[in-house]
């Protein structure tokens, strides 16, 4: 038994931010953002906030596979960036489309947030407890970003992406690792309330994201590659059986080359959306899904893999036939 996905959707908010306009913040420019990241653009929030995001992301994904909300048994959203501890970004999300017999929770595990999601609905799934999920993946980091450091605030966009997954009777394919490695949690954080009682107070370390860039990217370059093929080992293939690699990290096209190379592949295989939408974390890969969908590019019987890696440490990979 497996699951299939049978519908995505995404929503960007409407304001796009070039690096010539970041360039009017801080000291960087085009040139130096593009030849080090790839990233060309970015959509920012000017209000759209992450729950409206991804109800307007599972609104297209149900319309996208046919399917009444009503119907959905399991509503799932990863995020790191949501606007309120309480009520949790599903439940707002299941209010405005109207699942009203979904089962809704938060999921938190930074970039790499969908895949364990899509991996959380999957075990639901495989035993038979819920058939219809939809998995979310959304972020408004921009309220994180610290807009003064141009080391992040060149790196992330807003944005949400859904997929629509049901219980699938075939045996098809479908193989995740997940790892995490929380001593090495330091260098990717960001710090969002102070203890403050009538018995204690402590002071916030940062409300930003605060980042060691060059760790980061050592450390993907090497685990993303591993995790694959640890996946791939378990699906009995091998990466040159891989149709299309949907790498999550979506945050420096250098990486993305660095991963192709040791896996020895064409970097064609490594679909970007990087170049307009820059790292929007937990939805990098529902977004780079759904576009993909749409454009034709994801045909029935191919074989997919979805990887990254994000702050804890976190990091996975997931095979499966599309
Ligand atoms: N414009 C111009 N110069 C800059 C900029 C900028 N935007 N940012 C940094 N620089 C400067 C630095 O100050 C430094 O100058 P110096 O040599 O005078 O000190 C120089 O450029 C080189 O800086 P590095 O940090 O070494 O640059 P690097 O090539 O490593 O690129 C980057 C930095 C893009 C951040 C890269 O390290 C990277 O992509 N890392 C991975 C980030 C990542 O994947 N994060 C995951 C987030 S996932 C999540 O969970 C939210």
């Amino acid at each position: 038994m497996s699951i299939k996905i049978i519908g995505t959707g995404s929503a960007l908010p409407e304001k796009k931010v070039t690096n010539d306009d970041l360039a009017e913040l801080v000291e960087t420019s085009d040139q130096w953002i593009r030849e080090r990241t790839g990233i060309g653009s970015r959509h920012i929030s000017t209000g759209e906030t992450v729950a409206r995001l991804s109800a307007a992301a599972c609104e297209r994904a149900l319309a996208d596979a046919g399917c009444a909300a009503e119907e959905v048994d399991l509503l799932l959203v990863a995020t790191c960036s949501p606007e309120s501890g309480v009520p949790c970004v599903a439940c707002q999300v299941q209010g405005i489309i109207g699942a009203s017999k979904a089962v809704a929770f938060d999921l938190n595990a930074a970039c790499s947030g969908f895949l364990f999601a899509l991996h959380t609905a999957w075990a639901y799934m495989e035993t038979g407890i819920y058939r219809k999920a939809l998995i979310v993946g959304a972020e408004v980091l921009s309220k994180l970003v610290d807009w003064t450091d141009r080391g992040t605030c060149i790196l992330f966009g807003d944005g949400a992406g859904a997929v629509l997954a049901e219980h699938s009777g075939h045996n098809d394919v479908f193989r995740f690792v997940q790892h995490s490695d929380g001593s090495r949690g330091g260098s990717l954080t960001c710090d969002t309330r102070r203890l403050k009682n009538p018995y204690v107070e402590i002071p916030l370390q940062s409300p930003w994201i605060q980042m060691d860039g060059r760790e980061i990217f050592a450390f993907a370059v090497r685990r993303v590659p591993e995790c694959i093929e640890e996946a791939l080992a378990q699906a009995g293939m091998t990466a040159d059986d891989v149709d299309m690699f949907v790498l999550l990290h979506q945050a420096n096209y250098r990486i993305i080359e660095s991963i192709a190379k040791r896996l020895k592949q064409d970097v064609k295989k490594f679909p970007v959306n990087l170049e307009r939408v820059g790292n929007m974390s937990s939805a990098t890969i529902p977004v780079l899904l759904d576009e993909l969908k749409r454009a034709g590019r994801l045909k029935d019987g191919m074989s997919v893999v979805m990887s990254g890696f994000g702050a804890g440490l976190t990091w996975g990979a997931c095979v499966m036939k599309w």
